[in-house]
């Protein structure tokens, strides 16, 4: 029997048209051009990327073609062996943009990654975006039109919801929109920890501390609030992937219910028990889907453990953290990962198969020839 084909469900593209829009900016998120002109633009992503202390070229990061360019990610699939990508508009998404702006930014968006799907031959799939500047209304009006897009296969999402998280009740019709709609929500990271947490010496680091931890801890704390705000009580059916693993749920989720049990501040229901009325380990194993983009076996095992073999899916995170030699065409990072999965399972070589391709083929319909 051949092999499941490797399946990258966690791997983003920066459009051309949305760098046009960044580089019309002077706030943060922006792209910065240097006077080099053969040198990179850098992209000023988080808050303390927009230091007028450091010179240009030492700002952000610095973003070359590989991150629109198409044919860059095939090249990179062929390199790495991946048969089928389901790409997601890298962060911070449209979440800057007027309420106006960001529903045409996501039509503009949507249509454009379906354009780019749908000449691939079937080895791109897509989450879409999602207009959350705007009213919820507008939001869900965006949702509905995704069945037009036949590539789409759920919505990237970010922690901040429309500015105040994840627990905000204004955010149930557009739970209620995704769930009937039955679109996976890719939940992501971008904001991290407030820049104090990190210190007074935290550009020594670079993006380490915000990357390697802010993201994790985002991720936790936005999900975390999800549960705790009863969506999944009121959205049974709603289907969650999260971004690098689940952050630190798979360590962390027995604390939490710990915390809940020890709450006085919740009622205990009527049937026992105190918080939201499913339980945190049910809620893990019925609507969460969790990445592999942990670079450790001993992590892939804990998100393993937490959800279930078939709820763990492989992931690059393409075009981010690219090799820093120049000329190495294997990443590192995705080396890292593929191994992570194979020492994690030892000698169940079918949990192996399942993780890098086998659940996203089921999860997402994915129609990739030689699967199966
Ligand atoms: N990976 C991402 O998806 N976004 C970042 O900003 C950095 C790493
Ligand atoms: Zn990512």
């Amino acid at each position: 029997m051949a092999p499941t084909p490797i399946v990258d469900i966690h791997t983003h593209i920066y459009p051309t048209t949305y760098l046009t829009l960044l580089r019309s900016r002077t706030e943060v998120p922006y792209l910065l051009d240097l006077p080099n002109k053969s040198a990179p633009p850098r992209l000023i992503i988080l808050p303390s990327d927009d230091d007028p202390a450091l010179p240009a070229h030492q700002r952000g990061r610095p973003i070359d073609s590989s991150y629109s360019s198409i044919n860059q990610k095939l090249d990179f699939m062929k390199t790495h062996d991946i048969h089928t990508s389901v790409i997601s508009l890298a962060n911070p998404w449209l979440d800057f943009l007027s309420p106006e702006e960001g529903y045409q930014w996501a039509e503009k968006v949507n249509n454009e990654i379906e354009d780019i799907c749908s000449t691939s031959q079937n080895s791109l799939y897509a989450f879409a975006t999602l207009p959350l500047s705007a009213p919820s209304r507008s939001i869900v009006a965006a949702i509905e039109c995704l069945y037009l897009l036949p590539h789409m296969r759920g919505v990237v999402l970010g922690t901040t919801g429309l500015s105040q998280g994840l627990d905000d009740p204004a955010l149930e019709p557009v739970w209620s929109a995704l769930e009937s709609a039955k679109l996976l929500i890719f939940l992501h990271p971008h904001y991290g920890l407030p820049s104090s947490v990190y210190g007074p010496r935290a550009s020594e680091y670079g993006h380490v501390l915000p990357l390697a931890l802010g993201f994790p801890m985002e991720t936790t704390i936005a999900f975390t609030r999800m549960w705790l705000s009863g969506v999944f009580d009121r959205h049974p059916k709603l289907k969650v992937l999260i971004a690098h693993a689940g952050g630190t749920i798979p360590f962390l989720s027995g604390r939490v219910n710990s915390c809940v049990q020890h709450e006085r501040h919740f009622p205990e229901h009527e049937y026992g028990g105190r918080g939201p009325k499913r339980d945190l380990k049910e809620v893990l194993r019925e609507n969460v889907w969790l990445d592999a983009v942990v670079y450790s076996p001993t992590s892939v095992k804990a998100a393993v453990e937490i959800v279930g073999k078939d709820r763990v899916l492989f992931g690059t995170d393409h075009p981010f953290f690219p090799p820093l030699e120049e000329g190495r065409e294997e990443w590192m990072s995705v080396e890292t990962n593929v191994q992570a999965v194979t020492e994690a399972f030892g000698d169940d070589k079918q949990g192996v198969t399942k993780v890098l391709g086998g659940n996203a083929i089921e999860l997402l319909e994915l129609n990739v020839a030689g699967a199966g």
